[in-house]
């Protein structure tokens, strides 16, 4: 059994009443849940957190680092923080970067990612299903890391 966490950043609290035609009215709840249900599903234990604040985010993440892999939507805080993405690069924790909305059709500050670089990879614009997919994606790669 392998532990993945799920860290949700700054207004993804507000998933479901936030910008609907951009982020869809599914609440952050129920992709928690949905998450976490293909997670252990697959035999593997899920943590989550969302925050709105750089600094919990990071602490989690420290306190967490025994993890065996993320999925994180940084929100804004993709575009703007280095000190996320020298947190991602000093636990060495593979993960992917998840968008609900695609970034390049946005404005531009949006289009650079401080943790695209360190990701195994990213899926954007593919609305809250890309949460599900990189959960299935964590499932395969936990697999063959096993499996060797
Ligand atoms: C987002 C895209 C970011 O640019 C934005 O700041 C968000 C949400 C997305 O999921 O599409 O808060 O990460």
């Amino acid at each position: 059994m392998a532990k993945v966490l799920l860290l949700n950043g700054p207004n993804l609290n507000l998933l479901g009443e936030r910008e609907p035609d951009i982020y869809g009215l599914t609440r952050l709840q129920d992709i928690e849940t949905s998450v976490r249900e293909l997670l252990e599903g697959a035999g593997h234990a899920c943590g989550s957190f969302q925050s709105n604040s750089e600094g919990l985010m990071i602490d989690w993440l420290q306190e967490n680092r025994a993890a065996d892999f993320l999925l994180i939507n940084a929100g804004a805080l993709t575009h703007t923080s280095i000190a996320l993405r020298d947190a991602l690069a000093a636990l060495q924790l593979p993960f992917l970067e998840i968008h609900i909305s695609n970034v390049y059709k946005r404005e531009s500050f949006r289009h650079h990612s401080f943790l695209a670089a360190l990701a195994i990879g990213s899926l954007v614009g593919l609305g809250i299903q890309g949460y599900d997919l990189a959960a299935r994606f964590a499932i395969d790669f936990l697999k063959q890391r096993n499996a060797h």
